[in-house]
Order: C-alpha cells, then sequence, then structure tokens
C-alpha cells in the first residue's frame, strides 16, 4: 500500500484538526506560563527550528518524569530547552538533568531558557555529538539515569540506546520522541536515513530482553507522530 502523502488535502484537513483540538486542550488543562512561552519565543528569534515537543507532549514528560519519582534525568536532544524545561519541573529540589546537544548556539540559548525558570541550577547542558558525551558518562561510571528522553537525530537512535541501557537501572524508564514519522515507519525500504535509525531502533527494542516496551501514535498540532515508551526490567 502506497503511503498517504503528507502534502494531500485530507492530511491539511486531519493536521487542522488536530491543531484545533490540541490548542482546546492545551487552553483547558495547562497553565498560561511565561517561562514556556518565552523559550518558544526566544528560540525562533534565534532561528532554531520548531520541531520541540508540543506543551501537552512536555506535560506528559513532566507527568511520566514525576510518577516515576524521578531524581536523574538524561535528555538527548536539547534544542532550546522547551522539553528539557517540562522535564526538570518534575524533579525533586535535590534532582539533576543532564541535557546533550551537538549545537553550542542551541545549547546558548537553551541556557538562557532554562536559567529563567529558576530550575537553571539542577540542569547541566553537555556540547558535543550525543554519542562522545554518552560514552563519557559511561566512561564516568556516572550514577544510573531514572529517566531518559531520546530526541536528537534519528540516525542515532539506535546507538542512543545502546548507550542509555548503559546508562540504567533495572527500573529506568526510556521515552523515545518521532518514531512514526507520518506513518513512514512501516515502510521497509524506505530509503530516508531518519525512517531507517527509527527502524532500526525499534528492531532493536523488540529484541532487547531486558527492555519491556510500546509505542503510542500521537497527532496534534506537532503533526503525525508516535512516542516510544521503554522499561528497563532488568
Ligand atoms: N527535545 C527538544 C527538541 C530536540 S530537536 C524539545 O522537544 O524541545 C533535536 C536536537 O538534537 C537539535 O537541537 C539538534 O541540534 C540536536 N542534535 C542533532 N544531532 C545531534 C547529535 N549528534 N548529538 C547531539 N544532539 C544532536
Ligand atoms: C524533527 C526532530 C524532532 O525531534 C521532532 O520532534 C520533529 C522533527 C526533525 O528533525 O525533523
Ligand atoms: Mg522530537
Amino acid at each position: 500500500m502506497a503511503l498517504p502523502s503528507r502534502g494531500c488535502e485530507t492530511w491539511a484537513m486531519n493536521e487542522e484538526l488536530w491543531t484545533k483540538v490540541d490548542d482546546y486542550l492545551v487552553s483547558l488543562l495547562t497553565s498560561p506560563d511565561d517561562a514556556l512561552d518565552a523559550a518558544l519565543a526566544d528560540s525562533a528569534a534565534a532561528g532554531l527550528p520548531e520541531i520541540n515537543v508540543a506543551p501537552n507532549q512536555g506535560k506528559l514528560l513532566e507527568i511520566l518524569a514525576r510518577m516515576h519519582g524521578s531524581r536523574r534525568i538524561l535528555e538527548i536532544g536539547t534544542l532550546g530547552g522547551y522539553s528539557t524545561i517540562w522535564l526538570a519541573r518534575s524533579l525533586p529540589v535535590d534532582g539533576e538533568l543532564i541535557s546533550l546537544e551537538l549545537e553550542s548556539k542551541h545549547a546558548e540559548v537553551a541556557r538562557t531558557n532554562i536559567d529563567r525558570t529558576g530550575l537553571g541550577r539542577m540542569v547541566e547542558i553537555q556540547v558535543g555529538p550525543a554519542v562522545a558525551s554518552l560514552r563519557n558518562l559511561v566512561a564516568e561510571e556516572v550514577e544510573p539515569f531514572d529517566f531518559i528522553f531520546i530526541d536528537a537525530d534519528k540516525e542515532g537512535y539506535p546507538e542512543y540506546l545502546i548507550l542509555s541501557l548503559q546508562l540504567s537501572r533495572p527500573g529506568t524508564v526510556i521515552v523515545a520522541d518521532n518514531v512514526v514519522r507520518n506513518g513512514a515507519v512501516v515502510d521497509p525500504a524506505s530509503s530516508d536515513e531518519r525512517v531507517r535509525g527509527v527502524r532500526r531502533f525499534l528492531e532493536l527494542v523488540a529484541a532487547e530482553p531486558r527492555v519491556e516496551a510500546t509505542v503510542v501514535q500521537t497527532v496534534g498540532s506537532k503533526g503525525y507522530d508516535g512516542f516510544a515508551l521503554l522499561y528497563v526490567s532488568q
């Protein structure tokens, strides 16, 4: 079956509806928040791509991390710190969050955005290729993380999974964004390296006896995609 094209008219109508519903849900359930609004405004002003999670997805991350009692959070892919702020808000006062970002410009914008929330002292941003930063964390034998959010380049997801497991303990929760890619994830012949990366990631997850996992598809203001939810059970 050919995949429906993203450019088609029905798709545009769907996106309009999903966005309307997201706007309704977010206005009802998330309080207006100056620091989060400023983070998005300053990220856009600095020319960062608008590929942050949606507000209701950010709140999902906050609730999941809080439900899990997370004290140590690792994020792979900071961008302007929007998801970082949601995650940091789940932490207790002695909590810690390390976020990994390739681009120093993104990290600088994020630093300012995060510091404005008053949570800056809990958040460390490490600049450089995430694989190198993850290998350093493994070599330093840091305390395992309670919660890991994977959201950097999709080509890197397989390696991020392998290294994240080395930074996990039984009970660690790993969430990965963008694993459905407008449905393209079902195409085994895809030539898109991002789709290939996500498919390889899911295959590794499926073959990994230490992990229980599911994927939920998402639609909304950020289009059609999905979250993978992993529980490290041993
Ligand atoms: N989590 C953010 C969005 C992240 S967008 C949010 O929801 O608000 C993906 C980010 O990953 C971008 O900032 C990009 O620069 C970064 N990135 C891309 N390749 C990377 C790599 N190899 N190592 C670390 N970060 C990378
Ligand atoms: C892209 C990356 C993301 O993390 C996202 O949520 C949406 C899009 C991208 O690289 O296109
Ligand atoms: Mg993402």
